[in-house]
Protein backbone atom coordinates (compact mmCIF):
# COMPACT_ATOMS: atom_id res chain seq x y z
CA UNK A 1 0.00 0.00 0.00
CA UNK A 2 1.38 3.53 -1.00
CA UNK A 3 2.44 6.06 1.71
CA UNK A 4 -0.87 8.26 0.87
CA UNK A 5 -3.55 5.40 1.11
CA UNK A 6 -1.72 4.35 4.59
CA UNK A 7 -1.96 8.05 5.16
CA UNK A 8 -5.67 8.16 4.43
CA UNK A 9 -7.03 4.87 5.74
CA UNK A 10 -4.66 4.46 8.96
CA UNK A 11 -3.54 8.33 9.34
CA UNK A 12 -6.04 8.65 12.42
CA UNK A 13 -4.50 5.24 14.53
CA UNK A 14 -0.67 5.65 13.46
CA UNK A 15 2.03 7.16 15.82
CA UNK A 16 3.51 10.55 15.23
CA UNK A 17 6.28 8.54 14.09
CA UNK A 18 5.05 6.10 11.42
CA UNK A 19 3.42 9.43 10.10
CA UNK A 20 6.23 11.03 9.64
CA UNK A 21 7.80 7.91 7.97
CA UNK A 22 5.07 8.25 5.57
CA UNK A 23 5.54 12.14 4.67
CA UNK A 24 8.80 11.38 4.00
CA UNK A 25 8.29 8.95 1.88
CA UNK A 26 5.39 10.77 -0.30
CA UNK A 27 8.02 14.17 0.01
CA UNK A 28 11.21 11.28 -1.47
CA UNK A 29 8.40 10.22 -4.38
CA UNK A 30 7.85 14.62 -5.14
CA UNK A 31 11.54 15.11 -4.69
CA UNK A 32 12.12 12.10 -7.31
CA UNK A 33 9.12 12.87 -9.30
CA UNK A 34 10.61 16.81 -9.25
CA UNK A 35 14.02 16.24 -10.67
CA UNK A 36 13.10 13.54 -13.39
CA UNK A 37 10.48 16.47 -14.75
CA UNK A 38 13.38 19.22 -14.48
CA UNK A 39 15.41 16.50 -16.48
CA UNK A 40 13.25 16.51 -19.29
CA UNK A 41 12.49 20.00 -19.39
CA UNK A 42 16.33 20.48 -19.82
CA UNK A 43 16.63 18.39 -22.26
CA UNK A 44 13.69 19.20 -24.17
CA UNK A 45 15.23 22.72 -23.82
CA UNK A 46 18.69 21.68 -25.57
CA UNK A 47 16.58 19.65 -28.42
CA UNK A 48 14.50 22.55 -28.97
CA UNK A 49 17.47 25.46 -29.34
CA UNK A 50 16.28 27.05 -26.10
CA UNK A 51 19.21 26.35 -23.88
CA UNK A 52 22.19 28.72 -25.27
CA UNK A 53 25.99 28.88 -24.73
CA UNK A 54 26.34 31.76 -22.76
CA UNK A 55 29.60 32.17 -21.11
CA UNK A 56 30.81 34.95 -18.38
CA UNK A 57 34.52 35.18 -16.96
CA UNK A 58 33.98 32.92 -13.68
CA UNK A 59 36.60 32.58 -11.06
CA UNK A 60 36.19 28.04 -11.72
CA UNK A 61 37.05 27.11 -7.90
CA UNK A 62 35.13 30.39 -6.35
CA UNK A 63 31.97 28.98 -8.16
CA UNK A 64 32.40 25.29 -7.59
CA UNK A 65 33.13 25.45 -4.00
CA UNK A 66 29.41 26.68 -2.84
CA UNK A 67 28.13 24.25 -5.11
CA UNK A 68 30.05 21.62 -3.18
CA UNK A 69 29.06 22.59 0.26
CA UNK A 70 25.62 23.15 -0.65
CA UNK A 71 25.89 19.19 -1.60
CA UNK A 72 27.50 17.98 1.16
CA UNK A 73 25.07 20.28 3.65
CA UNK A 74 22.51 18.54 1.97
CA UNK A 75 23.70 14.88 1.98
CA UNK A 76 24.87 14.86 5.80
CA UNK A 77 27.66 13.15 6.95
CA UNK A 78 27.06 9.84 4.70
CA UNK A 79 29.22 10.85 2.14
CA UNK A 80 32.60 13.38 2.38
CA UNK A 81 32.74 16.03 -0.60
CA UNK A 82 36.34 16.96 -1.28
CA UNK A 83 37.33 19.60 -3.84
CA UNK A 84 40.73 19.62 -5.16
CA UNK A 85 41.86 22.90 -7.42
CA UNK A 86 45.31 23.67 -8.77
CA UNK A 87 46.63 26.59 -7.84
CA UNK A 88 46.19 28.35 -11.57
CA UNK A 89 42.36 27.19 -12.03
CA UNK A 90 41.75 31.34 -12.30
CA UNK A 91 39.46 32.87 -14.00
CA UNK A 92 37.69 30.90 -16.69
CA UNK A 93 34.72 31.68 -19.78
CA UNK A 94 32.40 29.87 -18.08
CA UNK A 95 28.33 29.38 -19.04
CA UNK A 96 27.24 29.20 -14.94
CA UNK A 97 24.15 27.30 -15.79
CA UNK A 98 25.54 24.21 -17.93
CA UNK A 99 28.55 23.78 -15.44
CA UNK A 100 26.43 23.84 -12.68
CA UNK A 101 23.96 20.68 -14.31
CA UNK A 102 26.55 19.16 -15.36
CA UNK A 103 28.17 19.52 -11.62
CA UNK A 104 24.80 18.58 -10.47
CA UNK A 105 24.52 15.53 -12.14
CA UNK A 106 27.65 14.19 -11.75
CA UNK A 107 27.71 14.53 -8.17
CA UNK A 108 24.58 12.90 -7.65
CA UNK A 109 25.27 9.91 -9.37
CA UNK A 110 28.44 9.98 -7.62
CA UNK A 111 26.35 10.15 -4.17
CA UNK A 112 23.79 7.32 -5.09
CA UNK A 113 26.69 4.64 -6.60
CA UNK A 114 28.88 4.99 -3.79
CA UNK A 115 28.79 3.36 -0.57
CA UNK A 116 28.00 5.86 2.91
CA UNK A 117 31.30 6.69 4.51
CA UNK A 118 33.56 7.00 1.46
CA UNK A 119 34.94 10.21 -0.22
CA UNK A 120 34.08 11.78 -3.50
CA UNK A 121 37.01 13.92 -5.13
CA UNK A 122 35.83 16.85 -7.39
CA UNK A 123 39.34 17.95 -8.85
CA UNK A 124 39.86 21.46 -11.17
CA UNK A 125 42.95 21.92 -13.57
CA UNK A 126 44.07 23.55 -16.50
CA UNK A 127 46.57 23.38 -18.87
CA UNK A 128 47.40 25.80 -21.55
CA UNK A 129 43.97 25.60 -23.11
CA UNK A 130 41.20 23.39 -21.91
CA UNK A 131 39.67 23.15 -17.89
CA UNK A 132 39.91 19.75 -16.92
CA UNK A 133 36.87 19.13 -14.12
CA UNK A 134 37.11 15.79 -12.42
CA UNK A 135 34.64 14.04 -10.44
CA UNK A 136 35.93 10.78 -8.65
CA UNK A 137 34.21 8.14 -6.51
CA UNK A 138 34.88 4.78 -5.21
CA UNK A 139 31.38 3.43 -5.65
CA UNK A 140 30.07 0.31 -7.85
CA UNK A 141 31.50 1.16 -10.87
CA UNK A 142 29.66 0.59 -14.61
CA UNK A 143 29.74 -3.13 -15.94
CA UNK A 144 32.11 -2.71 -19.01
CA UNK A 145 29.18 -3.22 -21.33
CA UNK A 146 27.16 -1.11 -20.16
CA UNK A 147 29.87 1.61 -20.60
CA UNK A 148 28.86 2.68 -24.79
CA UNK A 149 25.48 3.71 -23.86
CA UNK A 150 25.54 5.82 -20.78
CA UNK A 151 24.85 8.91 -22.65
CA UNK A 152 21.92 7.07 -24.05
CA UNK A 153 18.46 8.77 -22.72
CA UNK A 154 17.14 5.88 -20.54
CA UNK A 155 20.24 3.57 -20.32
CA UNK A 156 20.61 2.25 -17.27
CA UNK A 157 23.98 -0.01 -15.78
CA UNK A 158 22.86 -3.61 -14.94
CA UNK A 159 24.23 -3.37 -11.51
CA UNK A 160 22.12 -0.48 -10.32
CA UNK A 161 19.91 -2.75 -8.52
CA UNK A 162 16.82 -1.06 -6.25
CA UNK A 163 18.89 2.23 -6.58
CA UNK A 164 16.35 4.69 -8.34
CA UNK A 165 17.01 6.49 -11.28
CA UNK A 166 15.46 7.19 -15.02
CA UNK A 167 19.24 7.32 -16.57
CA UNK A 168 18.83 10.91 -18.04
CA UNK A 169 21.59 12.70 -16.15
CA UNK A 170 24.61 11.36 -18.29
CA UNK A 171 22.75 12.22 -21.34
CA UNK A 172 21.98 16.07 -19.71
CA UNK A 173 25.49 16.04 -18.86
CA UNK A 174 26.96 15.01 -22.96
CA UNK A 175 24.41 17.14 -24.10
CA UNK A 176 25.51 20.73 -21.83
CA UNK A 177 29.23 19.64 -22.53
CA UNK A 178 28.31 19.43 -26.07
CA UNK A 179 26.88 23.36 -25.85
CA UNK A 180 29.73 24.13 -24.10
CA UNK A 181 32.44 22.61 -26.77
CA UNK A 182 33.55 20.59 -24.18
CA UNK A 183 33.98 16.79 -23.90
CA UNK A 184 33.27 14.16 -20.99
CA UNK A 185 34.98 10.72 -20.51
CA UNK A 186 33.98 7.86 -18.00
CA UNK A 187 36.83 5.81 -16.90
CA UNK A 188 35.30 3.14 -14.69
CA UNK A 189 35.54 -0.23 -13.27
CA UNK A 190 32.62 -2.69 -11.36
CA UNK A 191 33.22 -2.93 -7.81
CA UNK A 192 36.37 0.40 -7.60
CA UNK A 193 34.87 3.46 -8.79
CA UNK A 194 34.05 5.60 -11.26
CA UNK A 195 36.25 8.90 -12.71
CA UNK A 196 34.19 11.17 -15.25
CA UNK A 197 36.44 13.85 -16.77
CA UNK A 198 34.88 17.00 -17.99
CA UNK A 199 37.35 19.08 -20.52
CA UNK A 200 36.46 22.41 -21.61
CA UNK A 201 38.20 24.45 -24.08
CA UNK A 202 39.34 28.07 -22.60
CA UNK A 203 38.78 29.78 -26.10
CA UNK A 204 35.29 28.32 -26.97
CA UNK A 205 34.25 29.57 -30.38
CA UNK A 206 33.66 33.69 -30.36
CA UNK A 207 31.16 33.47 -32.67
CA UNK A 208 28.96 31.27 -31.28
CA UNK A 209 28.84 32.68 -27.92
CA UNK A 210 24.60 34.29 -27.62
CA UNK A 211 23.67 36.60 -24.57
CA UNK A 212 20.03 35.67 -24.44
CA UNK A 213 19.00 32.87 -22.44
CA UNK A 214 15.57 31.27 -20.96
CA UNK A 215 15.09 28.89 -18.57
CA UNK A 216 11.95 27.25 -17.06
CA UNK A 217 12.86 24.88 -14.48
CA UNK A 218 9.70 23.58 -11.80
CA UNK A 219 12.44 24.06 -8.57
CA UNK A 220 10.08 27.05 -7.83
CA UNK A 221 7.68 25.22 -6.45
CA UNK A 222 9.50 25.20 -2.92
CA UNK A 223 9.69 20.71 -2.58
N1 LIG B 1 29.33 7.42 -10.60
C1 LIG B 1 28.72 6.33 -11.06
N2 LIG B 1 28.98 5.12 -10.51
C2 LIG B 1 28.37 4.00 -10.96
N3 LIG B 1 27.47 4.00 -11.97
C3 LIG B 1 27.20 5.17 -12.56
C4 LIG B 1 27.79 6.39 -12.14
N4 LIG B 1 27.32 7.38 -12.92
C5 LIG B 1 26.46 6.82 -13.78
N5 LIG B 1 26.38 5.49 -13.57
C6 LIG B 1 25.61 4.51 -14.35
O1 LIG B 1 25.15 5.17 -15.52
C7 LIG B 1 23.73 5.09 -15.62
C8 LIG B 1 23.21 6.35 -16.29
O2 LIG B 1 23.43 7.46 -15.41
P1 LIG B 1 22.41 8.66 -15.45
O3 LIG B 1 22.89 9.71 -14.52
O4 LIG B 1 22.20 9.01 -16.88
O5 LIG B 1 21.03 8.03 -14.96
P2 LIG B 1 20.51 7.62 -13.52
O6 LIG B 1 21.46 8.08 -12.47
O7 LIG B 1 20.20 6.17 -13.58
O8 LIG B 1 19.15 8.39 -13.39
P3 LIG B 1 18.90 9.98 -13.29
O9 LIG B 1 20.24 10.66 -13.37
O10 LIG B 1 18.03 10.28 -14.48
O11 LIG B 1 18.23 10.14 -11.99
C9 LIG B 1 23.26 4.88 -14.20
O12 LIG B 1 22.00 4.25 -14.17
C10 LIG B 1 24.37 3.97 -13.64
O13 LIG B 1 24.19 2.65 -14.07
MG1 LIG C 1 22.07 10.21 -12.57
Amino acid sequence: MSSVELLENYGERMSIERRSESLQGIRAQITYLVNMLNDILTIMQVQGNKLRFSPTPTDVAGFVEPIIKEFQASIGANHTLKLVSAPDVGTVLIDQRLLRYILFNLLSNAIKYSPQQTEITTTLERTEDLLRVRVIDRGIGIPQEDQKKLFEAFHRGRNVKSISGSGLGLKIVRDCADLHFGQVHIDSQENVGTRVTLTLPLHPPRDRIRTTTSEIQISELGL
